[in-house]
């Protein structure tokens, strides 16, 4: 691409500035508003809502659904019957989308559980789209396996022998694929697909709300109608994706686990904590320390890297901040990598899935969650993080 003329760099540069909360404005130098380059688009060829996408130079195929016009997804489903199995995070969103998009779709869940409770407040109705597990699967057609994973492995015994010639739908490739852990072996003349929304299921729901869809994988674990992969892309737009992904069951849940317990959550949350008591330890405020630890990543830094990539927001910042950030990215690369792929081997060999299932299978789980919860909301960074919080304007009392 052409690099973008002076005065394209001028108005993102500007729309940047405008569009930046105050702490952010305040660390852009007017050689870093220059340096704002516009984001490249990627290469791609379409196909009827299908595009090969130039990845940094490793072609892959998307699934859009503008392939799967809602007149198109109610034709195709209009003899299934949705039995969606679970109503958490994952089976609300999925389930209202489903319902919303006009599909018959049903919810099955244990009676006056938590979810059964919560499927009533969303609409559901006990008897006429909510029912009991095993009365759900017996009438639907495609069965999709939205309980908690732990669950899924404890339920599998009743739940098999039910699911002769119906369709078998996880959001995650963990059952199947630590099956010798899980116990959990598809029967074999049965299609088993996966669609894993790369998101919560909260924002599942939100961003359809919003006329938006969330990037979710798909996959074929097993395909004896020849309709597999299709069915698959096809439930992965009813239930609210914008782009689909192809994978493996395998690659699917090797790279969650990582994620999870990596980069997205575990990880950062070890690197935010030990930021902020090395600064707490040398004698900086709980204030300072959290507002330079978290507060600027969150709502300043990061929506950058999220809106145009690192080096946008390389470019948004001071050129102290800068030359500091270039020249520790590769001493912390270097630290943390060996980490890395203890993790990737402890996900690999089941480690984690052992682990996550005698856990989550125990029954006072929720109970000792809870209490690691609540040690981490009563952790310094935290309760500071709070009272930074409540000075945000949309905080403040009007
Ligand atoms: N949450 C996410 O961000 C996310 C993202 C992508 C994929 N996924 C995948 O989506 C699937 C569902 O995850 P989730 O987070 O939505 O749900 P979850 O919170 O892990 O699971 C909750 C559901 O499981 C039910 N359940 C738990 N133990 C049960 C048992 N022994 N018997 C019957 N039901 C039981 C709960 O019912 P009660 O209320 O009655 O206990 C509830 O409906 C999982 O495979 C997960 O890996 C999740």
């Amino acid at each position: 691409m052409a690099a973008p003329s002076r005065a394209l760099r001028s108005a993102l540069a500007r729309q940047l500035v405008r569009s930046a909360p105050a702490v952010q404005r305040r660390g852009l130098s007017l050689a870093a508003r220059a340096a704002v380059v516009a984001p490249k688009v990627p290469n791609y060829t379409q196909q009827r809502g299908l595009k090969t996408i130039d990845f940094a130079g490793t072609p892959e195929v998307v699934y859009e659904r503008s392939d799967w016009p809602r007149e198109k997804l109610l034709d195709y489903f209009k003899n299934d019957t949705l039995a969606l199995i679970g109503y958490g995070s994952q089976g609300h969103g999925q389930g209202l989308n489903l319902r919303d998009n006009g599909l018959n779709v049903i919810v099955g869940v244990r009676k006056n559980g938590a979810s059964w409770n919560e499927a009533i407040q969303d609409g559901w109705v006990p008897g006429k789209n909510l029912f009991e597990v095993d009365e759900a699967i017996s009438k639907g057609t495609i069965v999709m396996n939205l309980l908690s994973d732990a669950a899924q492995s404890e339920t599998w015994p009743a739940i098999k022998p039910q699911l002769k010639g119906k369709t078998l739908y996880f959001s995650h490739g963990f059952s199947p694929v630590f099956k010798d852990l899980t116990k959990v072996e598809v029967p074999s003349d049965i299609d088993v697909i996966l669609v894993a929304p790369k998101g919560s299921g909260r924002t599942v729901r939100s961003l359809f709300k919003a006329g938006k869809g969330i990037n979710s994988s798909i996959a074929v674990w097993q395909d004896v109608t020849g309709k597999a992969k299709e069915k698959a892309i096809a439930l992965g737009v009813a239930v609210g994706s914008g782009y689909l992904y192809e994978t493996t069951f395998e690659k699917e849940v090797y790279s969650d686990l990582m994620g999870e317990r990596g980069s997205l959550m575990g990880g950062i949350h070890g690197m935010f904590l030990a930021q902020y008591e090395v600064l707490r330890e040398r004698g900086h405020s709980p204030s300072e320390a959290f507002n330079e630890t978290v507060e600027e990543a969150t709502q300043s830094l990061y929506p950058l890297i999220g809106a145009n990539g690192m080096d946008w927001m390389y470019a948004a910042c001071s050129t102290t901040a800068r030359r500091g950030a270039l020249d520790w990215t590769n001493k912390f690369k270097d630290a943390i990598k060996p980490v890395m792929n203890d993790l990737y081997t402890s996900v690999a060999d089941g480690t984690e899935t052992k682990r996550s299932l005698d856990y989550n299978s125990a029954p006072d789980y929720r109970q000792k969650y809870e209490a690691e919860l609540e040690e981490i909301r009563n952790l310094e960074i935290w309760r500071a993080g709070k009272a930074v919080r409540s000075l945000r304007p949309e905080n403040q009392e009007k």
